[in-house]
């Protein structure tokens, strides 16, 4: 009877089966009360006495062989037999909702793609800066007034060490360490010590344009400014420049685009006058060239910088800053159509 045990051990061990019917079959034949291992438990009732620790031994591992076989087979069967387990392969997946492009980033993004079709290339600097890369390097004298146009953060501990004001502070890491002629766009964010509003924020983003080579003029600026202007709000806006005063610029200018939203005629966000001003920009002071080591009699250039949150109100009619910051997904996911 221990050989009979053995033999149907291994033939258990052995058995496969590749549908469901087969596995029932297998149960039927050796687990149901008429199948072999019944009949074995039936035979052990005549087992001598000192055989029944043996046989009885082997009995119960025939029945947990027989058990275990039974439960792995149809799990096995289970996961492959997709059909029969509910999922339906055939239905459409559940949408993954996905996320949109920050209106900065946006707007960023575009401005940073009509100066690459003008041969500008990206460079950034650090924002935690020096007083040398922020105020001295660019013209600002100590204890000039200039300095008071931006309200600074200044690290406590270190006077010299503060959060840039502005990304004209890259322009002077970029003469510094850039080989020319130098034509680069730098995007960043900077920091002023103002109350937050709705037209003011502690922190906001720029980005600025500079170029430095031999026989750059005024027209190149003009011609860049008009370029750049229609790129980005459309071919019919036209620019004007009204004269006005950087320390690192000299001539200066204010830059106004033709309000893309009312055309010239006057709105509440042009507030009636029909310009919209958008960005600073001048002629590199000689000064500034010689601060950086370059070489005024044979260079000149040209920079400009402003403000990407203004562009973006501008742009899409957005009326208070503060959206920017909120990370309302009902106000960032308005732009999804946007690059
Ligand atoms: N740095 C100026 C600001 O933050 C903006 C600016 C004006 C940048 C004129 C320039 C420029 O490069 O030429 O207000």
């Amino acid at each position: 009877m221990l050989e009979q045990i053995k033999q149907l051990i291994s033939e258990i061990g052995s058995f496969t089966a590749t549908t469901p019917e087969e596995v029932e079959q297998f149960r039927i034949k050796h687990l149901s009360k008429k199948g072999t291992i019944a009949a074995l438990f039936d035979q052990f009732k005549a087992v001598p006495a000192e055989q029944k620790k043996d046989i009885g031994k082997a009995l119960n591992e025939l029945k947990t062989a027989a058990l275990d076989k039974v439960n792995e087979l149809k799990e096995a069967l289970a996961s492959t037999d997709t059909g029969r387990s509910g999922i339906d392969l055939t239905l459409p997946g559940d949408p993954l909702h996905l996320g949109t492009r920050h209106p900065l980033s946006v707007v960023k993004n575009e401005i940073l793609a009509i100066f690459s079709r003008l041969g500008y290339t990206i460079s950034e600097g650090p924002e935690i800066e020096d007083d040398w890369h922020v105020f001295s390097a660019l013209n600002f004298p100590e204890e000039h007034p200039a300095r008071d146009m931006q309200d600074t953060f200044f690290i406590e501990r270190h006077p010299d060490i503060l959060l840039r004001t502005h990304t004209s502070s890259v322009q002077v890491r970029d003469m510094e360490t850039h080989p020319l002629p130098i034509r680069l766009v730098t995007p960043g964010r900077v920091f002023r010590n103002e109350a937050i509003s709705a037209r003011a924020h502690c922190m906001f983003h720029q980005i600025e344009a500079l170029y430095v080579d031999e026989g750059v003029s005024f027209a190149d600026l003009k011609q860049t400014l008009t370029y750049f202007a229609k790129e980005l709000f459309g071919p019919e806006t036209q620019i004007r420049l009204r004269p006005s005063y950087f320390p690192f610029t000299e001539p200066s200018a204010e830059m106004d685009v033709s309000c893309s939203l009312c055309h010239g005629a006057g709105c509440n966000v042009c507030k009636g006058t029909g310009w919209l001003e958008i960005l600073g920009c001048g002629m590199v002071d000689p000064n500034v060239f010689e601060l950086n080591g370059i070489d005024s009699e044979k260079y000149t250039g040209f920079a400009l910088g402003m403000g990407i949150e203004r562009v973006a109100m501008l742009k899409y009619g957005i009326k208070d800053l503060r959206l920017f910051f909120e990370n309302d997904i009902r106000f960032l996911e308005q732009f999804s159509t946007a690059v």
